[in-house]
């Protein structure tokens, strides 16, 4: 008889019960993908960001196609805290996984303000901290880039919700190390390591940028390799669970950045040609695990071999 793997693992007080979520933007709210996906499968579904009030997002076009990955400049289109509760919540709470929900602001205050919001709603499985945008109150400084504003922003957080903050760390530093520790010391429970790389494409035949918002952020294979430094560095510097996101194709893509320190991956533009890919993974997981006589996924975190 088969031994029981196991594959669930821990962020904060949520358990998973396998390591594999989706990345906030590329799975709508959940119930698009309904059809498609066993959600229940999942370790956790994580929504599109969602700030205070409805947001119309960029005019397009918002996504273009590049060598490996995407671009994209959709602007943060979304309906608010109270749109969410009325039209997604209602599906997504009966899910037997969890929902994490992915949040931003452009002030402090309302980053916390959301984070009540869904403190008092009951039900949610964690936030997640988009700290990749600007704040208007200081010159549209991005959170995510300033030491001081990300302790802030976590802190404020942290001071409103007993849910697990996951705290999703901009790739746009120099060393991601310090903002990690600050991210960590202000009350995250967990780091989502990352999100996309500023970017940009031109139409030479019309000399026009091919992005109505003529730069956005770029995603896919293409940026796998630096965001597995990403983690890498990240990982040796906390010690919350690292969510490791950033060109994940299949398991093998998973299980690279779990030995680089995730503890767990979600899956985000191999969704929109493979809408299984996240389910596709954890087979896959499981799969390796089996073939290498490894009982607990945990085993698989930060376990590369570096010989000097
Ligand atoms: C179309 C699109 C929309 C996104 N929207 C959000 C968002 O609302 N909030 C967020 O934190 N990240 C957003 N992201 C970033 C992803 O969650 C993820 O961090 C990034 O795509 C890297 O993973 P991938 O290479 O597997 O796509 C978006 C990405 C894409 C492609």
């Amino acid at each position: 008889m088969k031994e029981a793997l196991n594959l669930s693992v821990q962020i904060g007080s949520l358990k998973l019960q396998n390591p594999v979520t989706v990345a906030s933007g590329t799975f709508g709210y959940g119930e698009e993908y309904a059809r498609l996906v066993d959600l229940n499968q999942l370790g956790a579904v994580t929504v599109k960001g969602i700030r205070l009030g409805p947001v119309r997002g960029n005019p397009t076009p918002r996504t273009v196609e590049v060598a490996s990955g995407l671009i994209n400049a959709i602007g943060l289109q979304g309906p608010g805290v109270d749109g969410f509760i009325q039209k997604y919540w209602p599906f997504l709470k009966n899910l037997k996984v969890p929902a994490i929900i992915n949040i931003w602001g452009t002030t402090i205050e309302e980053y916390a303000e959301v984070a009540q919001r869904f403190d008092a709603l009951g039900g949610v499985g964690a936030l997640e901290l988009n700290v990749s945008c600007p704040n208007i109150k200081e010159g549209g400084a991005q959170f995510g880039t300033d030491l001081r504003l990300l302790s802030q922003v976590v802190a404020a957080c942290r001071k409103v919700t007993t849910l697990p903050l996951i705290t999703k760390m901009s790739p746009n530093v120099v060393n991601i190390a310090p903002f990690a520790k600050a991210a960590e010391d202000a009350g995250s429970d967990a780091l989502a390591v990352t999100n996309s790389y500023p970017a940009m494409a031109i139409d030479i035949e019309t000399r026009k940028p091919k992005l109505a918002n003529i730069t956005g952020g770029l995603t896919g294979p293409a940026i796998k390799p630096i965001a597995m430094k990403l983690v890498w560095d990240a990982a040796k510097s906390v010690k919350v669970p690292i969510i490791a996101m950033g060109g994940i194709q299949n398991a093998a893509d998973a299980i690279e950045f779990m030995m680089a320190g995730a503890t767990a991956v979600a899956i985000g533009t191999a969704n929109f040609y493979e809408p299984r890919t996240a389910l596709n993974v954890v087979v896959g997981i499981r799969d390796y695990m089996e073939r290498k006589g490894i009982r607990d996924v945990h085993e698989l975190t930060g376990s590369v071999h570096i010989t000097k």
